[in-house]
């Protein structure tokens, strides 16, 4: 049976997902804040709303009468996803999940205090004075961050006590929704980051990808590469502490979940996204067998995923806009880009740049067994050919 789709949230991992979804002969509606936004190229209808605004997204649920409802970011009106489930409307993962993970104190409180999973040391704060007691308490080095953000937005490190202030200005003005409270993390000097891409089934084990490591800049991502380097215990510690959170969290998809790695401490749990995850997108470059976009699709549809295989060794790396224009950019180097065997370009199609947007992505791979360094910089090498103009 055709289902409808209501697909919350319209950019580029959007647009992958819809494109897995329409080849099995369903129907989505891309939802953003803006217009022209990467999603809306690929499906047949699309609402531009505020995403949020309750009454919005109460509306155009009411309009469309979708049989899913798929986030794609975070910031939605997540606590209005409780009625639409039992209105009989299925939210991927859970309406649980979403409203756990769309701020960081839910998602936080559960994976340390509740299921007591290895975390940096956190403390929240309101008030400027909170903020310092909860400096005294974590110390510094540390990192802030606003409840409600994705993407590094918001977020800081302090280093030494002259950039408390500065920190806590731009938590204040970066937060995506009016939640105005910080959390103060323990700074950790991790050895790598790792994203565990997991997806749980209707009808099936919950399975795990080979893990993908990456590089964040500005709290954003800037390469990724599968297979990472991780030790089977480290793993298996992962893969323990993605399935007691996915469990609590309920529901089925695919979930980005983050960790940082020490040799010396061992896993911390950091955060997850119960979503396609931004460093997944090395998974286009055909290291595995399926990309997250076809994992998820099937997870969502209730379809079979009979196993995950690694097949490839690869990378991925962002082309990100140089400077900021509301004019749609055109692109410069795409043959020098893929002259280059096994490389792969995808461009967005974002409407307007800001400086550091991310633009498209590079994707290179190579036979199982190539050095992931090959790949990470032929991947850069390719994202540095791309110009967004
Ligand atoms: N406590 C910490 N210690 C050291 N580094 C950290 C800490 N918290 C975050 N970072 C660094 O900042 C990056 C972004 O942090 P986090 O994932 O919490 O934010 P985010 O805004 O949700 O990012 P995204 O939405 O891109 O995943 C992490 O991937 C890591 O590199
Ligand atoms: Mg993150």
């Amino acid at each position: 049976m055709k289902k409808t789709i209501l697909l919350l949230g319209s950019g580029e991992l959007g647009k992958e997902f819809t494109i897995a979804v329409k080849r099995y002969g369903h129907r989505v509606i891309a939802v953003d804040s803006y217009d022209g936004a990467p999603t809306m190229q690929v499906t047949n209808e699309r609402e531009v709303i505020d995403m949020l605004s309750g009454d919005d997204l109460d509306r155009i649920v009411a309009k469309h009468k979708p049989d899913i409802i798929v986030p794609e970011i975070e910031a939605i009106r997540t606590e209005r996803f409780y009625d639409y489930e039992k209105q009989g409307i299925e939210v991927i993962p859970s309406a649980r999940a979403a409203n756990f993970t769309m701020n960081r104190k839910a998602i936080r409180d559960l994976a340390s205090k509740e299921l007591g999973l290895k975390t940096a040391r956190y403390e929240y704060a309101k008030t400027i004075e909170e903020f310092r007691d909860a400096l005294a308490k974590i110390g510094i080095p540390c990192v802030v961050k606003p409840l409600v953000s994705s993407s590094g937005k918001g977020q800081s490190y302090i280093r030494n006590a002259n950039e408390i202030e500065h920190a806590w200005e731009i938590a204040m003005t970066k937060s995506r929704a009016k939640v105005n409270e910080v959390i103060v993390e323990e700074f950790i000097s991790f050895d790598s980051e790792i994203t565990l891409l997991t997806v749980t089934q209707r009808n099936g084990e919950t399975l795990f990808c080979p893990p993908i490591g990456h590089r964040q800049e500005r709290g954003d991502y800037m390469e990724s590469w599968q297979p990472a380097e991780i030790s089977a215990k480290h793993l298996a510690e992962a893969q323990r502490m993605t399935g007691a959170v996915t469990k609590s969290l309920t529901g089925f998809g695919i979930w980005g979940v983050e960790f940082f790695l020490s040799n010396k401490d061992g896993v911390y749990f950091s955060e997850l996204s119960p979503r396609p995850h931004d460093t997944g997108m090395v998974t286009m470059s055909g290291s595995q067998n399926f990309t997250e976009f076809d994992l998820h699709a099937r997870a969502v549809l209730g379809l079979p995923i009979p196993a995950i295989i690694l097949e490839r060794t690869g990378a991925s790396a962002v082309i990100l806009a140089p400077d900021e224009s509301p004019k749609e950019p055109s692109y410069e180097g795409l043959d020098q880009a893929l002259s280059v065997p096994g490389i792969e370009i995808r461009i967005f199609g974002k409407p307007a740049t800001r400086k550091y947007r991310r633009m498209g992505v590079a994707l290179a791979s190579d036979k199982l067994g190539t050095p992931i360094t090959v790949l990470r910089d032929r991947a850069k090498e390719a994202a540095a050919k791309v110009r967004v103009m």
